[in-house]
């Protein structure tokens, strides 16, 4: 893809915690199926060289473009290889590097502040940028698109179910009037309506933005991001060595109760973490977005 990409501000969260979670070491192999700023990747391809591999996924051109020149310009030599592909299809990049079984899975759900701070992309609320949202741009349709031509109960259904808000109905009929005027284009044009409609003051005391819920239930919808997660949960242990881990870093509760009870009802799973894995204060506080970031840890312990 061409476009002008600016270095990574993405910052790992829970960076010491995921690499001890995967029990690193020089020769494994490890997937991280969300590469994007490269930021844990960088870290695995490091432990595991030289004989090792790190293989980094993701769905968002733009991160793979940045990482690959990012780990070009580092001059070292990195057991690094990067895929273009949904997490869900790892097994495909598997076969394409040439690996049956690895000892290692890394997921870091969500979206990266790279993609944030990119306004022609509609992740924040006040670019006047397309209200995209989605990761791969090349697939599917932009949220713009499907607001214009959703019917008012579906637009509450997904705000509901994805985004737990409960001005959904109002948000959802103040989408369709405003729609029958001027179509919704930008980001900022949802934001407006979301902060019209909340009952909640524009800034409540967690400084949550009133429209956070329904841009985050948009952004799952239209990436189809639970969908992702289910089918790799039902087929990653088949391709792991024995002893191999998975963590998974999850930012809200649909996405975890999902981890969560995956690694519990499979029968050849040890869970390591019985409680996840939590930002201390300190990184809370250096940065903010690792406040709801949930690490979840299993083992395979047996085929
Ligand atoms: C929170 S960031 C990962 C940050 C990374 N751990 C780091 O240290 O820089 C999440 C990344 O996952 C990607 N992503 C989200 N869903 C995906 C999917 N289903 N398949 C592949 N990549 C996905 C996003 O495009 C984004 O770049």
């Amino acid at each position: 893809m061409s476009k002008e990409l600016l270095p990574t501000i993405h910052i790992p969260v829970l960076y010491e915690e995921v690499l001890k979670a995967l029990n690193l070491e020089s020769g494994k192999v490890i997937v991280d199926g969300t590469l994007g700023g490269g930021g844990h990747s960088l870290a695995i391809a490091r432990a595991v060289a030289p004989t090792g591999l790190a293989i980094g996924i993701d769905r968002d051109p733009y991160a793979l473009d940045r990482v690959d020149a990012r780990f070009a310009e580092l001059g070292e030599e990195l057991p690094f290889k990067s895929y273009f592909a949904n997490y869900c299809d790892f097994d495909a990049a598997l076969e394409r590097a040439g690996v049956e079984k690895v000892d290692g899975f890394l997921l870091d759900l969500g979206l990266s502040s790279d993609q944030l701070a990119d306004r022609s992309r509609g992740f924040s609320f006040d670019s006047d940028g397309d209200l995209d949202l989605r990761f791969d741009p090349t697939e599917g349709e932009p949220a713009y698109a499907l607001l214009n031509r959703w019917r008012v109960d579906k637009i509450a259904d997904v705000i509901y179910r994805y985004g737990e808000e409960h001005a959904s109905r109002r948000i959802a009929a103040a989408i369709v009037a405003r729609r029958a005027e001027k179509p919704i284009k930008s980001a900022r044009d949802l934001a407006e309506i979301c902060r019209r409609c909340n009952p909640t003051p524009p800034w409540n005391k967690h400084r949550i933005d009133p429209a956070t819920r329904t841009f985050q239930a948009l952004r799952i919808a239209v990436n189809d991001e639970l969908g992702s997660l289910e089918i790799f949960l039902k087929k990653f242990i088949e391709y792991l060595n024995l002893g191999g881990r998975v963590a998974i870093i999850s930012f809200h509760s649909l996405e975890d109760r999902l981890v969560k009870n995956a690694f519990r009802e499979a029968p050849n799973l040890d869970v390591i973490t019985r409680k996840p894995i939590v930002a201390t204060d300190a990184e809370i506080e250096r940065n903010p977005r690792s406040r709801s970031a949930k690490l979840r840890v299993a083992e395979k312990i047996a085929e």
